[in-house]
């Protein structure tokens, strides 16, 4: 079999990690095509992957001028930049892997659905912690019947302080008129894994959160515009730039995103000129940094789900079953067994994958390739029926959120 041909649009970040998985394993991936605005970024991936000036193009508008260079188009745009490429990539005929979320509106989300299912080639979500071995053994342990029937789910997401200081704050995320809602942009991973959990459609959701502490109003005595020019707090600052791009024993993921330049001096030209230099309290940021959501399940599982940027550490998840529990929080998961009154470990933190997410980021890209192989869309789980549930349940909770009311899915 050869490798499965493969065209990125978007080698931002995400792009790149998909594009990797050629590398390990080049027997299954073959990259060949990238559309990417960015000249810099173009290039380079130009060089990493062999590909000539035939194979790069400047937008995925150019690229999807021609028909059938790949087998799977992998779309890692921006979150209000998925549904356009998806509609084109769909209507040329190739197999689609989007990044999440598949839509920034319910109307586009149930455009992009219907346009996915009138086609005959696949169509998956970029939903990587269903791929994790942490959340793959916990549903193999729900799906085994050793915790009887499923009643309800605890889920946190821990956000983290300097994670939501970098995307929600400074970067990106940080603003819904050009992102999204952040119980989409950051959580819909995680009403997903819910969803998955309760196995059922759900029902009524209820939502609470606002954007507290990163304003103006929190703005220490002595801040300034900007970490690095004479801020007299940065020193005690946990949201320090500095802190987090220049003192962090860290080349990759977050400090590349600042900067292609990653020496010191380069660090600092974007610390002075761009985003992530800003005061946390001084940014244009308005979405959340917290917000809790209350689910109910057309079969009466009932769930809770905090996420929550003043955190640090992993998610961690609570399954309540009529016969045991399952408490797992990605570093180690037990199993309460209420038949036979023992406690026992199941799961234990292996070595990271090549790749982040528990893993997920790999296995995601396994399954996906495996699925068009074998010509068969149930071997990839993330798929659009999934996807659509917890987008909606997304949306509805952020109606929740701002009308104060309870929300009825239909
Ligand atoms: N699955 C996950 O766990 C996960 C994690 C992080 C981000 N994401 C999602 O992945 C997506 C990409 O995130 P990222 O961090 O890689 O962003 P990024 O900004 O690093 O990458 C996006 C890339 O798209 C390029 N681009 C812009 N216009 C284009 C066009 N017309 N044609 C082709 N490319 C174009 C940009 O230049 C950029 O390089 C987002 O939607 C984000 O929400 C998913």
């Amino acid at each position: 079999m050869n490798p499965i041909r493969t065209i990125i649009i978007g080698a931002g970040s995400r792009g790149n990690t998909y594009a990797s998985y050629s590398k390990s394993h080049p027997d299954e991936m073959q990259v060949v095509a990238v559309a990417e605005p960015h000249s810099e970024r173009r290039h380079s991936f130009a060089k990493e992957y062999n590909l000539n000036a035939e194979q790069c193009f400047s937008s995925w508008g150019n690229a999807f001028k021609q028909a059938s260079l790949a087998d799977i188009a992998i779309i890692a745009t921006q979150d209000q930049m998925h549904v356009a490429p998806a509609l084109a990539a769909i209507k040329i005929g190739y197999h689609v892997l989007l990044e999440k979320p598949m839509a920034t509106t319910k109307k586009d989300c149930k455009t992009l659905f219907t346009a996915a299912k009138q086609s005959d080639k696949l169509f998956g979500l970029c939903h990587v912690l269903r791929y994790s071995s942490h959340y793959q053994k916990m549903k193999e342990i729900i799906d085994s019947g050793l915790i009887g029937e499923v009643i309800t789910i605890e889920h946190l997401e821990p956000v983290n302080y300097w994670h939501m200081a970098h995307s929600y704050v400074r970067g990106n995320w940080r603003r819904l008129e050009e992102s999204s809602p952040m119980i989409l942009a950051k959580s819909c991973h995680d009403l997903d894994l819910i969803r998955w959990f309760a196995d059922s459609p759900c029902k009524n959701i209820s939502s609470f959160g606002y954007l507290t502490h990163f304003k103006e109003n929190n703005a220490p005595d002595g801040s300034s515009h900007r970490c690095i020019s004479d801020c007299a707090v940065e020193k005690e600052c946990p949201y320090s730039a500095l802190k987090l791009y220049m003192n962090m024993n860290l080349t990759d993921w977050p400090v590349s995103v600042i900067t292609n330049d990653l020496s010191k001096k380069g660090r600092e030209k974007a610390l002075w000129e761009g985003p992530y230099g800003r005061c946390v309290y001084k940014s244009d940021n308005n979405v959340v940094d917290h917000q809790v959501v209350s689910m109910e399940f057309q079969n009466k599982v009932t769930a809770s789900f905090t996420m929550s940027a003043f955190t640090d550490g992993h998610r961690r998840t609570r399954i309540m079953g009529t016969m045991g529990e399952i408490i797992g929080n990605f570093e180690i998961m037990t199993l309460s067994n209420f038949r036979n009154q023992k406690k026992d470990v199941v799961w234990e933190k292996y070595e990271m994958d090549e790749m982040n997410h528990g893993g997920g980021d790999s296995r995601l890209m396994k399954q996906f390739l495996k699925a068009v192989i074998e010509n068969d869309s149930t071997l990839f789980i993330s798929s659009i029926e999934a996807s659509l549930d917890s987008h909606l349940m997304a949306f509805a909770a952020e109606e929740s959120r701002l009308e104060t009311k309870v929300v009825e899915l239909t």
